[in-house]
């Protein structure tokens, strides 16, 4: 399973870059503004930082809405280093571009994920990862591991190339559930993936060894 950041900030990516485990990073608009990231010129020279640190996938999302702002957008990003994954929201426009994208080898992430009907609509016109958003559908109690699952059948049944991301991650526990299911990818902040590492058992097993240690080699 790939690990990719969900974030803008400079710092946790280099961080979980600096683990040796990253493959790759999304960010989004609102995490953009977040960072304090505004005004199209910042912007772009943001997404060249982030390629610059992490050699993997970085997603770079559009704005526009409608089909040739997403395309006059999507050149435009896709162009700045070639680390760049178009991120397209799932729309109808957002689809016809996808199809446009695939036709000019320029890699799609189709964003806003909530439905299996949207992940094959998605797979068929070619984006290359589709993000389910699974925290948020947790968030309106609705189970998001459920779509996941189910996206992994309907590719799997037609053997669609299209790569499962999962996002919109909380926790470990999703980073896990996704695992075993068969999600390609998926996209979490800082604190999830680090958390995976933690366990009591292993801090006391450690101090053990190194109190043993200690004594024996006085
Ligand atoms: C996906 O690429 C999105 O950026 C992200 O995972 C959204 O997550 P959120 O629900 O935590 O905002």
């Amino acid at each position: 399973m790939r690990f990719f950041i969900d974030t803008a900030n400079l710092n946790d990516i280099k961080e979980a870059n600096d683990l040796g485990v990253l493959d790759g990073v999304t960010t989004n608009p609102s995490l953009m503004a977040k960072e304090g990231i505004t005004g199209k010129k910042k912007i772009l020279q943001h997404y060249v930082d982030i390629c610059n640190i992490v050699d993997g996938p970085v997603s770079a999302e559009v704005i526009s809405t409608d089909f040739k702002g997403m395309i006059a957008e999507g050149e435009i990003l896709a162009a700045l280093h070639p680390n760049i994954v178009v991120k397209v929201p799932m729309i109808p426009e957002g689809i016809k571009a996808i199809k446009y994208f695939y036709e000019k080898d320029i890699r799609t992430n189709c964003t806003l994920i909530f439905s299996a009907g949207q992940a094959l609509l998605a797979a068929k016109a070619g984006a290359t990862y589709v993000s389910p958003f699974i925290g948020r559908l947790d968030d309106v109690s609705t189970n998001g591991l459920e779509l996941i699952a189910q996206i992994r059948l309907i590719y799997d049944n037609y053997a669609y190339d299209t790569q499962i991301l999962a996002a919109s991650i909380r926790h470990p526990m999703h980073i896990i559930n996704c695992a075993e299911i068969g999600a390609d990818v998926m996209t979490g902040p800082l604190s999830a993936i680090k958390a995976l590492a933690n366990h009591p058992l292993t801090d006391l097993g450690l101090q053990q060894f190194l109190a043993d240690y200690a004594k024996g080699n006085k």
